[in-house]
């Protein structure tokens, strides 16, 4: 079983910026990555469609014997991760990124006001209002849908005037205002984690879910003594539609380029 592959899956390539994380803290660990590319974008989509989407991605990974399922996508993990969670059962764990950010603002930033910037399908779902109200901590959550951001960033918009001026535009929301930290809640948002954090000055913490979901990941593999001694099966990266930009793409999100196989999902 510890030789098994991590599971990670995300409406596209995006969620490579979490199993990147994954890669540089467990590098003796197999991958197995699903990217819904023929869905995408699921920030713009209905908890129904997602919810649907998710429980035959997870029916794939679950079949490729997978010792835990890491839901790489926000829009995802807002909107489908209890379904998932009753519906995998005990064949699996189903891990979320949220929750380890949630963890990591209860211990950090307790009756703070915290910033969300996100898809609308995650800002919409309210689930980081929901599960920072419940830690009853007096976390104030101000959150923001920036759906902008995703297509700037996937053509290749950084670093550059024009991202400048839309992240400028959505920092200085007066929703935003007299936040002490920000969670970047979006699988491609840690791309511009340096201009949002040239933004601020200093003045407001930054904080990156990809880093966070790989430690939590890490330390449930470590607590149920799953985690890979050698290094097994060479990682794979299925997506759901193959074109070449996709292809070209992973080097943004992974660091490097990465084969993409098709896989199609629905007969
Ligand atoms: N992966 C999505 C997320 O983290 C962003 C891209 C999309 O909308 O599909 O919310």
């Amino acid at each position: 079983m510890n030789e098994a592959p991590i599971g990670i899956f995300d409406s596209g390539i995006g969620g490579l910026t979490v199993a990147s994380a994954i890669r540089r803290l467990m590098p003796l660990e197999s991958m197995i990555y699903f990217g819904d590319t023929a869905h995408l974008p699921y920030g713009e989509k209905s908890e129904a469609a997602v919810q649907a989407y998710s429980i035959k991605i997870a029916d794939v990974l679950l079949e490729k014997g997978c010792k835990v399922i890491v839901i790489a996508c926000n829009s995802a993990s807002s909107s489908a991760y209890e379904l998932l969670v009753e519906y995998v059962g005990k064949r699996t764990k189903i891990i979320n990124v949220i929750d380890p950010m949630v963890g990591l603002v209860g211990q950090q930033f307790q009756n703070d006001r915290i910033g969300l910037i996100g898809t609308k399908r995650t800002v919409n779902s309210k689930v980081y209002f929901r599960k920072t109200s419940q830690l009853g901590l007096g976390i104030e959550l101000a959150s923001l849908a920036t759906p902008l951001l995703v297509p700037m960033i996937e053509e290749g918009f950084i670093h550059q005037r024009i991202s400048h001026d839309i992240i400028e535009k959505y920092l200085e929301d007066e929703v935003l205002a007299g936040i002490s930290a920000l969670i970047l809640g979006c699988t491609h948002y840690p791309l511009i984690h340096g201009e949002i954090v040239a933004h601020y000055g200093g003045s407001v913490q930054v904080l990156d879910s990809s880093e966070v979901t790989a430690q939590y990941v890490y330390h449930y593999l470590l607590q149920e003594n799953l985690l890979s001694s050698h290094l097994g099966e060479s990682d794979r990266f299925l997506v759901s539609d193959y074109t070449d930009s996709f292809e070209v793409s992973t080097q943004l999100f992974f660091g490097k380029r990465v084969h993409l196989e098709f896989y199609k999902l629905w007969e």
